[in-house]
């Protein structure tokens, strides 16, 4: 999956394949226009506030993309809270060097303040950061394996006689898998026979935002289930999905390299991860909710010079049965009682909400 979505050479989006927005593959809600990251915006400056209005603070996002949710970000605070934007950095962070090339021109306008990068160094980063992703974590590779009589397997990927991608179920490649059924898939003990994907480069990346002393909060929207550990049932067949040209390919193993993957978040799994090392975590809502407590109707209602297409689009963000509904939100801050080792955060600077 890693090789399939980011290989320079051949990935889907490493290779510059995959086409975001209307008329593309698929579309994103920054990519339906400036409303999302307007409410985004007044959850920065929101976060500034709450860390006591430091004089250095970075936003951090990762799978940035086109940059079209930085960019309306930064248009927003610098149009609407000055402060903020004057003490802001903001870092887009793409493994995808041809995703770069379309955020650098994107946040052209902000140039000052931006840093346009494939991976983050947070010693690099002065002063505390928060961190947002959209559709990010959805792309992260992820092991799909299922239990069949008893026994754990993963799929691995070989090539068939006529050299064309075929799947192998066989033994495991790491324990962590297991370690992850174990965890979240209490069905594995009662023999019941079931798909599901290990996001093990998931379960990396929250464990290192939250082992960081500069991260205060993370605010991440994906695709995703919240509600394992109460007992909701999931999916038997696993989540795991591949998209073309707005279409879904039946054939997964067989479109590697020419479709994009997904798999939905298990933000459970962000949750807990980040209450045992101290965390505050909000509970998870659907983006339609998220938005209009940030103020989401209001710029709508706002926004008299609008068209019918940039009304449109505002009602795809927050429309049930789509965008609104089917994509989660997840909050989680850092509950400090402690200053952090180099941001400027004091004791009660970050306290849970
Ligand atoms: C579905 S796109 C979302 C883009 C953008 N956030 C949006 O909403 O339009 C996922 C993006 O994540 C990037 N990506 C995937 N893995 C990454 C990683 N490990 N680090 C940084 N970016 C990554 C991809 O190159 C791609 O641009």
């Amino acid at each position: 999956m890693d090789a399939a979505l980011n290989d320079q050479a051949d990935g889907w989006y490493g290779a510059g394949k995959a086409s975001l927005g209307p008329g593309g593959d698929f579309t994103t809600s920054p990519e339906l226009g400036p409303l999302f990251g307007a409410c985004v915006a007044s959850w920065v400056a929101e976060q500034w506030e709450r860390l006591q209005c430091p004089s250095s603070f970075a936003v951090v996002e990762f799978g940035a993309g086109k940059g079209s949710l930085a960019r309306s970000l930064l248009d927003t605070l610098r149009e609407e809270w000055s402060a903020t934007y004057e003490a802001l950095r903001l870092v887009a962070v793409d493994r995808s060097s041809s995703m770069r090339g379309h955020c650098q021109s994107a946040l052209e306008p902000h140039a000052d303040r931006v840093q346009v990068r494939d991976a983050i160094l947070f010693e690099e980063v002065t002063g505390p950061s928060v961190i947002v992703s959209n559709e990010f974590v959805d792309a992260l590779p992820v092991n799909v394996a299922r239990v069949l009589d008893g026994r754990l397997e993963e799929l691995h990927v070989t090539l068939d006689s006529d050299r064309q991608f075929a799947g192998v179920w066989s033994k495991p490649s790491t324990d962590r898998i297991e370690a992850y059924a174990s965890l979240f898939h209490p069905q594995i003990a009662n023999g019941a026979t079931f798909m599901f994907e290990a996001p093990l480069d998931a379960w990396d990346w929250i464990s290192a935002m939250v082992a960081d002393d500069s991260v205060t909060s993370i605010l991440t929207f994906d695709y995703g289930f919240a509600g394992v550990r109460a007992g909701e049932p999931q999916r038997p067949e696993g989540s795991i999905r591949a998209m073309r040209a707005r279409q879904p390919v039946a054939d997964i193993v067989g479109s590697l390299f020419e479709a994009d993957l997904t798999a939905d978040v298990n933000f459970d799994l962000f949750t807990s991860v980040a209450v045992a090392s101290g965390w505050t975590a909000d509970q998870v809502v659907s983006q339609a909710d998220w938005l209009i407590r940030h103020g989401v109707l209001e710029r709508i209602a706002g926004s008299e010079r609008a068209t019918v297409a940039e009304r449109l689009a505002a009602k795809a963000l927050i429309a049930p049965g789509g965008l609104g509904e089917r994509l989660k939100v997840l909050e989680l801050a850092r509950n400090c009682n402690r200053r952090t080792s180099r941001g400027e955060v004091t004791d009660n600077a970050c306290r849970p909400r």
